[in-house]
């Protein structure tokens, strides 16, 4: 939800911040905007616009100087326009912004500036807050502190002041901030992929703490000037990895990518064929029952998770939307662990939640794909799913690591607590060890699936229709057809539709049927069977020989493995359904990559 970047140094900033702002327009895309100190002019010059970077960087052509701050906007507070667009100035205090400032109504009406604002934004108030604090020649870092301490809300902010041409200041409030520096200057940037290029290694600027930023490094010290010690980490991440290469879009490169990076789960996190994390086994073995906490897709990964451990472990775990987490008065102590899944590991929602189940004394586990992301920071124990960066909007890879991460912690319980012998743990192990190249059969045959998809585009709903593990990995395929293809798409448990939702059938509604349980197959052959008696056209995505008709069949795996390869198909349906449509699959309309507002 909006990126912010920035950069001082010996080289041209608007080039630098406009290939930034290119990297983190996954965040939002509403609108751009760099603002950059013009040395022989004495000033600070602005160019912003609603829509793409490719926009702004018409606008932002012939913008020259050493030192700038840039912004991607996903809009929260006033609609996309130019107006809208930071960078916001006011007075002598330019800056960017990242996340909601609560009390900017109450701020603006006691500087009484609310006829000098020019966009209705939350961040220029902040600008005209700081600007209030500061005087030309005074320490602009009094100002911000001043200011940051009357702000409620989340925030990370990067600014410049008149006066001072070759220095970024910036702050941050839970919203995240990555900095680093070279031999030509020193960058800040809402996440690494933007800035990873100029550094192996990077820190996390700390909440709270100022830094002053200068073309040599990094000054950082706290709201009473003491000094921060900041803590450097190796990036390892290939960023050239993270470009499209030969692929139209990222997300069809990221769904390519999912063989190696599940094989990558199993590399670091099995040793002897055992699961085997860098964690006490205490954090496994003492709890009476998990609760798991994500949103969107991420939840939907902890839907699979729950029906592994509880099948496995015969635990309780209950799966919570993030967002609905601390409302639902929950039922959490010292004998709950909590499992937070995030591929970002910032969304807002699942932080919030996580700290609360944390002060109710719950033990937790994050598993998560950002190194030293806000979620990962925060929780006691963290399982990488080391996927490397997922660009496109659409989760694809990220989801698959993070059930390969449960099929390991199911394992790991059941190990830990007896239910299962080491022997059994291997055969399971085992199973696992052949999902890489299942899901590499299903990505080789993508043309088959490419051609099932015709059919879905130029439906307006579509149901899907599940029994078992198949129910909650359709309602991520659900998603994903519905996020990348605007195509309305619901999934049902089967035997669930004719509560209410077969009336909808006609046949116009295209039906995609899912089995790989093989205990359930024949009750949901009567399922496909009583929608296609109203008409409806069904396309079944199957385990090889589990069922007649079986329009796209998937490697022949142990029931509860083929559900990373049943999924694996699902965003390929639904990458091509978009594709086809000529939409903007890496970019859908009013998403962003990261939700760091509530
Ligand atoms: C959908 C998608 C979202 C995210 C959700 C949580 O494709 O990606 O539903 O899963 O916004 O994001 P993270 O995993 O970053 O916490």
């Amino acid at each position: 939800m909006c990126g912010i970047i920035g950069y001082t140094g010996s080289l041209d900033a608007s080039g630098k911040l406009i290939k930034g702002l290119k990297s983190l327009e996954y965040r939002g895309y509403d609108s751009a905007g760099i603002a950059v100190y013009n040395s022989e002019l004495n000033e600070v010059i602005i160019a912003k616009s609603k829509g793409r970077v490719a926009q702004l960087e018409a606008k932002a052509n012939g913008i020259s100087g050493n030192t700038g701050i840039g912004h991607t906007r996903w809009a929260t507070h006033g609609n996309v326009s130019d107006t809208n667009s930071h960078p916001h100035k006011f007075g002598n205090v330019t800056l960017v912004h990242n996340g909601i400032i609560e009390n900017y109504e109450s701020i603006k009406n006691q500087l009484g500036v609310a006829g000098r604002l020019k966009s209705q934004t939350d961040t220029e108030v902040v600008a005209a807050l700081i600007d209030n604090y500061y005087q030309i020649g005074s320490d602009p870092s009094n100002a911000i502190i001043k200011a940051i301490k009357e702000i409620k809300g989340t925030f990370a902010l990067g600014i410049l002041f008149d006066d001072i041409p070759n220095k970024i200041y910036a702050v941050r409030n839970v919203s995240p901030i990555v900095c680093c520096k070279n031999d030509d200057g020193a960058y800040i940037a809402s996440d690494i992929t933007a800035i990873g290029e100029y550094s192996k290694e990077y820190f996390v600027l700390p909440e709270l703490a100022i830094a002053e930023i200068s073309r040599d490094g990094f000054n950082i010290y706290d709201f009473n000037g003491n000094q921060v010690d900041i803590e450097y980490i190796e990036l390892d991440w290939d960023i050239n990895s993270s470009g499209k290469k030969d692929f139209p879009f990222y997300m069809e490169k990221e769904i390519t990518e999912q063989p190696a990076a599940i094989q990558r789960i199993i590399n670091d996190y099995v040793k002897n064929d055992l699961p085997c994390f860098d964690i006490n086994d205490k954090l496994f073995r003492d709890f009476d029952s998990i609760t798991v906490i994500a949103c969107g897709t991420a939840m939907h990964a902890g839907l699979i998770g729950k029906h592994l451990i509880e099948k496995l472990c015969r635990i309780p775990v209950n799966v919570c939307v993030a967002s609905e987490y601390m409302y639902s008065m929950p039922i959490v102590n010292d004998r709950t662990l909590v499992i937070c899944v995030s591929q970002s590991g910032e969304t807002i929602d699942t932080l919030e939640a996580l700290k609360y189940a944390q002060s109710n004394g719950a033990g937790s586990l994050a598993i998560v794909n950002v190194k030293a992301s806000s979620i990962a920071m925060q929780a006691d124990n963290v399982i990488y799913t080391n996927a490397g960066p997922e660009i496109a909007v659409a989760s694809t890879k990220a989801y698959t690591t993070q059930v390969a991460v449960f099929y390991l912690i199911a394992a790991k319980i059941a190990y830990l607590r007896g239910i299962l012998s080491k022997d059994d743990v291997k055969d399971f192990i085992n199973e696992l060890k052949k999902v890489p190249s299942a899901v590499e059969n299903v990505i080789d045959r993508r043309e088959e699936i490419h051609r099932l998809s015709s059919s879905l585009l130029t439906a307006e709903h579509t149901f899907m229709i599940g029994r078992g593990l198949d129910y909650p990995a359709l309602l991520e395929a659900s998603l994903k057809l519905k996020e990348i293809s605007y195509i309305h798409s619901e999934a049902f448990a089967s035997g669930e539709l004719k509560h209410g939702t077969i009336a909808l059938i006609t046949s116009k509604t295209p039906v995609i049927a899912l089995i790989t349980q093989k205990a359930l197959a024949s009750k949901q052959q009567s399922n496909i069977r009583e929608v296609q008696s109203r008409g409806a056209m069904v396309i079944t995505i199957a385990t090889h020989g589990i069922s007649d008709n079986i329009d796209f069949a998937l490697p022949t795996l142990k029931d509860d493995f083929n559900i990373i390869p049943a999924v694996v198909a699902m965003q390929l349906l639904a990458y091509y359904v978009s594709a086809d449509k000529g939409l903007d699959v890496d970019k859908p309309r009013n998403l962003a990559k990261v939700v760091t507002v509530e």
